[in-house]
C-alpha cells in the first residue's frame, strides 16, 4: 500500500518525538529538525504534505514554505506557530500554506487537518492525474474513455490500424464512428496518404456512383470534364465510407467487386481502374436485419464486416463521463476563452446518469453550450436544460431529480414529451401511425401535439 507522505519541520523536541510518533501510524513519515534538512528532503523526495514549524533554528518557516512550494508545487503545507504569533500564521496562509496550527494543539486536531489537506491535494491531484493519464492511458488520438467497453476499443484500434483489413465500425449516430476511423489511419502505415469520407447516405445512387467512381467526360449529361472518384484519390490511403448501409443495391456490387478485385470502372469507362484502397466503413443502421430484410447485400456484409468494431452508446458506458465533461470544459475553456471551473456535485449526478439519445456528440453540444452562456464560475444545476433533470435512467430506472432551487414542471413535462415524440418518430422513420402506436396515442393526439410543439418555441 503506498502511503500518503508527510515531511514535518520541527526543531522542540517535545512536538518533534509526540509528532513522530502519532504521524507513523497513518502516514510515511520524514523528521526533520532544521531548515537546512527540511530543504534538502524537499530535492530529495516527494511528499504530499509539510508541517513546518514557523520558528526554526536557522531560519523562518515562511521562508521554507515559499521555497518548499517552489520545489515541490504539489505540497499541500500547514504552518505550525507558537501562540501569540497570529500576524505569522497570517503570513504563512498568504505565502500559500494550506492552514495553520497554534500550538498547543491536540493531535486529533492535527490528524483532521491533515486529513483535510490531503482531500485537497487528493483533488488536485486528480486534476493532475486526470491531464497525465487522459495522455497515456484514457485517450487514443482525441478520443476519451475509461469504460472497459472504450478500452477494449482503443486495444482493438491499436492492434488492427497497421494491418490493411476492411473495417466496419457500427455505433449510434454521435458515438464517435468518425474519429475512430481517423485514428485507425493516422496510426496505420498509410497516414502519409490520404484519408477520403464519403457520406453514402447524403447523396442520390447516380451522383454516389460518380463520387465513389468517377467518370469520363460525357458519361452523362452534365460531364463536362472526365472527374476522378473518390476511391482514386484515396489510392495507397484509406476510404471512410460513412452509412454504407444506405447503398443502393447497384453500388452495393460495385463496392463489393472494390472489395473483393481492387478494380473497378469509372462511370462512362468500360476499362478499369486498379486501387490500394484500405476501406473503413460506418454505419449507425442495424446491418444484419438489413440483410434479412435483403436491403444489403449478405455477401458485401461479410466482405466489410472482416473487423467489426462496435461502440456501445454512451448510456451503456455512464463511466466515460466524468473524463468527457473535463475533456470538453477544458477545450471549450481553452477554444471560447471561458473560465468556467467545473460542474457542480448535482450536475456531475445527472449528466452521469442521463440517458444520452445523441450520445458524445449531444454531451460535447450541451458543454460547449453551457461554458458559452456561463463565462466563468461553475455550472450548477439551474444552468442546465430541464430535460436532463427529467431522461436520467439509473440502473435501467428511470429517476427524476428535483433540482434544489425548485423546477418549471409543465415546462419539463413538455420537453419529456417532446424527447419522447421525437424519439418514436425517429425509431420508426417518421411514421406517425406508427409513432402514435408506440406512446399509445391516437394519431389525432399526435399530430395535434406536433403542431403545437411547432408553434411553441424550442426549448434549449
Ligand atoms: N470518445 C470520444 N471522445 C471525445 N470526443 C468524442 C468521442 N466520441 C465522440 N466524440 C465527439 O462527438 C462528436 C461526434 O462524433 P462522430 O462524428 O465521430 O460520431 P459518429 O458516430 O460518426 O456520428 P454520426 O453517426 O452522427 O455521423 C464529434 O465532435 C466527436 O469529436
Ligand atoms: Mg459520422
Amino acid at each position: 500500500m503506498s502511503l500518503w507522505r508527510v515531511l514535518v519541520v520541527e526543531d522542540e523536541s517535545f512536538y518533534f518525538s509526540a509528532l513522530e510518533k502519532f504521524l507513523k501510524k497513518d502516514f510515511e513519515v520524514t523528521m526533520v529538525a532544521s531548515m537546512k534538512e527540511g530543504l534538502s528532503a524537499l530535492s530529495q523526495s516527494r511528499y504530499d504534505v509539510g508541517l513546518i514549524d514557523l520558528k526554526l533554528p536557522d531560519g523562518s518557516g515562511l521562508d521554507l514554505i515559499d521555497k518548499a512550494q517552489k520545489l515541490q508545487p504539489h505540497l499541500v503545507t500547514i504552518a505550525m506557530t507558537g501562540h501569540g504569533s497570529p500576524q505569522m500564521a497570517l503570513q504563512a496562509v498568504q505565502k500559500g500554506a494550506f492552514h495553520y496550527l497554534t500550538k498547543p494543539f491536540s493531535l486529533e486536531e492535527l490528524k483532521h487537518l491533515v486529513l483535510k489537506a490531503l482531500r485537497h491535494h487528493h483533488l488536485e491531484k486528480e486534476n493532475h492525474w486526470y491531464q497525465r493519464e487522459l495522455k497515456h492511458k484514457y485517450q487514443f488520438e482525441n478520443i476519451i474513455g475509461q469504460s472497459p467497453a472504450m478500452m477494449d476499443v482503443f486495444k482493438l484500434i491499436e492492434k488492427i490500424s497497421q494491418s490493411d483489413s476492411t473495417i466496419l465500425i457500427r455505433g449510434e449516430s454521435g458515438t464517435g464512428k468518425e474519429l475512430i476511423a481517423r485514428a485507425i489511419h493516422a496510426n496505420s502505415d498509410r497516414v502519409s496518404k490520404p484519408l477520403v469520407t464519403v457520406n453514402c447516405g447524403a447523396l442520390p445512387e447516380e451522383l454516389l456512383e460518380s463520387e465513389l467512381f468517377g467518370h469520363v467526360r460525357g458519361a452523362f449529361t452534365g460531364a463536362n470534364v472526365t472527374r476522378q472518384g473518390r476511391f482514386e484519390v484515396a489510392d495507397q490511403g484509406t476510404i471512410f465510407l460513412d452509412e454504407v448501409g444506405d447503398m443502393s443495391p447497384r453500388l452495393q456490387v460495385k463496392l463489393l467487386r472494390v472489395l473483393q478485385e481492387q478494380k473497378f470502372e469509372p462511370v462512362g469507362m468500360s476499362q478499369s481502374v486498379d486501387v490500394n484502397v484500405r476501406i473503413i466503413a460506418a454505419t449507425h443502421q442495424n446491418l444484419e436485419q438489413a440483410v434479412e430484410e435483403k436491403h444489403f447485400r449478405e455477401d458485401l456484409y461479410y466482405r466489410l464486416n472482416v473487423i467489426p468494431i462496435v461502440i456501445p452508446p454512451l448510456r451503456d458506458r455512464l463511466g466515460d463521463i466524468p473524463l468527457l465533461l473535463a475533456y470538453f470544459l477544458e477545450k471549450f475553456n481553452t477554444e471560447k476563452k471561458k473560465n468556467v471551473s467545473g460542474f457542480s456535485k448535482e450536475v456531475k449526478e445527472v449528466l452521469g446518469h442521463s440517458h444520452w439519445p445523441g450520445n458524445v456528440r449531444e454531451l460535447e453540444n450541451l458543454i460547449e453550450r453551457l461554458v458559452i452562456l456561463k463565462g466563468e464560475g461553475e455550472i450548477a444545476a439551474k444552468d442546465l436544460p430541464a430535460k436532463y433533470f427529467s431522461s436520467s435512467v439509473i440502473q435501467g430506472k428511470q429517476m427524476f431529480f428535483l433540482p434544489p432551487e425548485g423546477l418549471d414542471l409543465p415546462s419539463v413535462i413538455a420537453s419529456v414529451e417532446n424527447e419522447l415524440i421525437e424519439q418514436a418518430l425517429a425509431r420508426t422513420g417518421g411514421n406517425k401511425n406508427k409513432a402514435a402506436q408506440m406512446l399509445k396515442l391516437k394519431r389525432t393526439t399526435l399530430v395535434e401535439k406536433l403542431k403545437r410543439k411547432k408553434t411553441q418555441k424550442a426549448f434549449f
